[in-house]
């Protein structure tokens, strides 16, 4: 990948490299090449980006191309982020204004001052029901869904390379506690427009991490219920998706949940990565900057949470100015909520995996026929369920499992597998796809119910 390091201001390597110069200057033995070499960087853990960096993270923000004249601006952006992302630029509006004509000017201009002071690029974002030019708000069906996959062939293909991050899709979810998706000219194009963007976007790019993004989803609810089902079942079909954006605007209306860092998890537990996409908190003062820390402090100590981004600069920058939702005042001053996120940064956290963890391995069935184990997600009045279901020594090449929903539970949504019921004793029937497995292998269905769980034990029998 071409993706520039990230600069850290303060690699691990410096605070080691400050104590080998401290002793050797102790014992009088520091050459002066060795000193240049040696001595710790000024803005040590300083600034947020670096400060980020620290645990393995990014620390970024939503950057406007017209700002980049901007001198208090360009003075803030280059001294604390390591990260940005195009507010606007590289939406469908703006980089297909008419159908197969490609401006990229404003968006380069972004891409090519981030890349020029190591910062990463998020891109935002490939396929939304909103910010489309009007050519493509008036197509349907197959002409849409072309549409939709040359543009995305298109942008992800030129930028390939220079992006950490793309937001393939963004907010395809509805708010309330539907649990559907939200409509639109996408969505009626057909289900599958989700998978077909990741897909294309794969293809385009291969480096790039493909990430699904959304608001009020940051905590447990339905919306992130049905989020979370999308990226199991993606998952467990290989629909390609690396990340989970939590765009995590908050107002006292819409307040950082209780259980931010819970759902961030069990997000992470699927083997997605976590980011923080579009962080902004409207307030002032102490409960603003508490309201910061909380959130940075969540992210931390989640493993797979790798970065977060703030949706803007300045007060003044913000899509709600009125709001005061950022971290520096409209002068560029920092305000409590910068220091606030600066400590909490600064007191470490879970450091990402480097690399992909290996996968679980379960040791040789010595049995025919199969066995099933569940795992469980559960919130007030709802739950999901993940069902591993393992082959014995001869294989499978269709099976079911049996299980007992409790009294009151019943199936909202089921994933790589067809039930017979939506409620008391179920069985599931494997898909066309995940019948056949190898002796030993293991496929995974899930549901999602109303109601509590409470112990379910499943059986499998195969043919
Ligand atoms: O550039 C034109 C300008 O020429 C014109 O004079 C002016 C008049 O209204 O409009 C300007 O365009 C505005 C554009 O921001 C640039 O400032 C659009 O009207 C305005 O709708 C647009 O708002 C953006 C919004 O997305 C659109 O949905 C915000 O800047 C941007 O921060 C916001 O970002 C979204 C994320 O992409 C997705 N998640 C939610 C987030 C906040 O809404």
């Amino acid at each position: 990948m071409n993706n520039p390091p990230v600069r850290s201001d303060r690699p691990a390597r410096a605070r080691t490299g400050r104590r080998v110069a401290l002793v050797l200057a102790a014992t009088g033995t520091l050459l002066a090449g060795a000193t240049i070499a040696l001595a710790p960087n000024a803005s040590a853990g300083t600034t947020l980006g670096a400060s980020a960096a620290e645990s393995g993270r990014y620390f970024g923000t939503a950057v406007a191309a017209n700002k980049l004249s901007d001198s208090t601006y360009v003075g803030i952006l280059n001294r604390e982020f390591n990260s940005v992302t195009p507010e606007n630029e590289m939406k469908w509006d703006a980089t297909e204004p008419s159908q197969n004509n490609f401006t990229f000017g404003n968006a380069d201009r972004i891409v090519n001052h981030a890349r020029a002071n190591g910062m990463r690029v998020r891109g935002h974002a490939l396929a939304w029901h909103s910010q489309q030019p009007g050519w493509a708000q008036s197509l349907s069906g197959s002409a849409l869904r072309s549409a939709m996959v040359n543009h995305i062939t298109r942008v992800a293909t030129y930028y390939r390379g220079k992006i950490h991050s793309w937001d393939v899709v963004n907010e395809a979810f509805a708010d309330g506690g539907s649990g559907a998706r939200r409509d639109s000219n996408l969505q009626r194009t057909g289900n599958d427009w989700i998978e077909v963007a990741f897909r294309t976007a794969r293809a385009a790019d291969p480096d790039a991490k493909l990430c699904y993004n959304d608001y009020n989803t940051d905590g447990q609810n339905a919306k992130s219920n049905a989020v979370y089902a999308m990226v199991q079942d993606f998952k467990a079909r290989g629909v390609p998706i690396d990340c989970v954006g939590f765009q995590s605007h908050f107002n006292p209306q819409s307040p950082v949940p209780s259980d931010y860092q819970a759902n961030l998890q069990r997000f992470a537990n699927l083997g997605v990565e976590v980011q923080i996409t579009e962080l902004d908190i409207e307030g002032s003062g102490q409960a603003q900057a508490d309201n910061y820390g909380r959130v940075i402090r969540a992210c931390l100590a989640v493993a797979r949470c790798t970065g977060i981004t703030v949706w803007g600069i300045r007060d003044s920058d913000s899509w709600r100015a009125s709001g005061t939702p950022l971290l520096f005042d409209g002068s560029g001053n920092k305000k409590p909520a910068y220091t606030s996120t600066l400590n909490a940064l600064n007191g470490g956290g879970t450091p990402p995996p480097t690399t992909t963890p290996p996968p679980t391995t379960t040791p040789p069935p010595t049995g025919s026929g199969c066995t099933a184990s569940v795992t469980l997600n559960s919130w007030n009045g709802g739950f999901v369920a993940t069902v591993r279901v393992t082959a014995g020594a001869s294989g499978t090449n269709a099976w079911t499992v049996a299980l007992t929903l409790p009294s009151g539970a019943s199936l909202v949504n089921t994933w790589s597998a067809t039930p017979s019921a939506t409620s008391g004793a179920v069985q599931f029937r494997n898909v066309d796809y995940n019948g056949r497995i190898g002796a030993g292998q293991t496929t995974e269905f899930g549901f999602q119910a109303n109601g509590t769980a409470g112990t379910l034990t499943p059986t499998c029998t195969a043919s």
